[in-house]
């Protein structure tokens, strides 16, 4: 196959797969999350992950979205990559990791994954057939495993040479970012140098949408526009108030979808702890956060560019202190165009669009945020 070659590296960082270990997990199952297999010969599985998917008024066969090979292939996410200009991803299971698996299975099937993540792209980067096109990987932890399994693949995952980081979700071992309990897997990560791509998944509750009824009617748009990134927002929200980072310093995260709506809120968080009585020195109740949102975000967060909007990304750049800090990503397989996959996507259009409309004149800056940053932070090689 041969494959474009850019005068700078455009790396994308936020993109998924479903290895075909977790599609046959997936398949295997009946709640969600699950693949719907049809009986139907030619049509494509269902893939019924979000709450709001298992819709009980839609055949089995209508709910979710279609899920073709683009989520599992590596075929095709080359040929995704090679449309788009694309020379270097860093691969990441998608929604919702691991965090379903009983505490037995977690830790094989997290090694599964990851060593099945780390054989993919090993094998890619050294085949003449795929030069021009580098893949890496984040690992999945198995968070609903013991801590000192969760810490055991942490400090695994620092052997494969081609994981770059972990991603995860929202709710750690259950009970959201801001548990105590998760201090330990905080230390270790922290201690290894460990990135975190941090990623939604559950979103709001369907009540906060006016109930599934009113969810349906407009399919993913309410829980992908707003249920994730407010998730995004509340959970980093949450860390922040319970003092991670004032324990943690040394912790990383990249945020997805520009960090949710906390670029815009940020200020308003950061005023609203400056008044909190509960918070108030030599009187208050509770120890607030010791660092300023602000420093936080400029010194353990970057986001991704992947908001589809100059607004949105400027406000991310500005937040996240330079634009050293922000990362391009697609989302694929999310997103695809409705019609003709072959073409340009919108969904990755847009967002270089964004790029480009936030620096016109700045060559440099948008080759940072296409792919310079993601060298830099995640010590690639290409
Ligand atoms: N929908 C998902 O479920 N996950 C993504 O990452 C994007 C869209
Ligand atoms: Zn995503």
């Amino acid at each position: 196959m041969a494959y474009s070659t850019a005068s700078h590296p455009v790396v994308d960082i936020h993109t998924h797969m479903y290895p075909p270990s977790y599609i046959k997990l997936l398949s295997s199952r009946t709640t969600v999350p699950y693949i719907h297999q049809p009986s139907t010969a030619g049509t494509d599985p269902r893939l019924i992950i979000l709450a709001s998917d298992d819709d009980a008024s839609r055949p089995k066969s209508a709910r979710g979205r279609p899920v073709d090979s683009t989520y599992s292939s590596f075929d095709e996410k080359r040929r995704f990559m090679t449309t788009h200009g694309i020379t270097c991803s860093v691969i990441s299971l998608a929604n919702p990791w691991l965090d379903f698996l009983d505490p037995a299975s977690a830790l094989p099937t997290a090694q599964e994954i990851n060593d099945d993540l780390e054989r993919a792209c090993a094998e890619n980067n050294t085949s003449s057939a795929h030069a021009g096109i580098k893949l890496y990987a984040f690992g999945c932890l198995p968070l609903s495993a013991s801590a000192k399994d969760i810490v055991s693949e942490i400090h695994r995952l620092k052997s494969l040479p081609h994981v770059k980081g972990v991603i995860m979700g929202t709710t750690g071992l259950g009970n959201g970012l801001d548990d105590p309990a998760l201090d330990e897997i905080y230390a270790a990560l922290a201690s290894t140098s460990t990135l975190v791509f941090l990623h939604p998944h559950y979103g709001l509750p369907d009540s906060a949408f006016g109930g599934p009824e009113v969810i349906a009617k407009s399919g993913h748009v309410l829980p992908l526009a707003l249920g994730f990134p407010l998730e995004t927002t509340i959970a980093v929200s949450r860390m922040y108030l319970s003092g991670v980072f004032d324990r943690h310093p040394q912790v990383e995260f990249l945020l997805a979808h520009s960090g949710g709506t906390l670029p815009f809120l940020a200020g308003r968080i950061e005023s609203c702890v400056a008044h909190e009585r509960e918070f108030v020195a030599n009187g208050g109740y509770k120890q607030g956060p010791q660092r300023s949102i602000w420093e936080v975000l400029h010194s353990n967060i970057y986001l991704d560019a992947v908001i589809y909007g100059q607004p949105g990304l400027k406000a991310a750049i500005e937040a996240a202190g330079s634009v050293d800090r922000v990362m391009f990503g697609t989302d694929h397989p999310f997103f695809p165009p409705l019609e003709n996959e072959d073409e340009k996507w919108l969904s990755v259009e847009s967002n270089k669009g964004a790029i480009d409309g936030c620096y016109p004149q700045d060559a440099e800056a948008k080759k940072k945020i296409l792919g310079g940053n993601a060298v830099r932070v995640l010590g690639l090689e290409l």
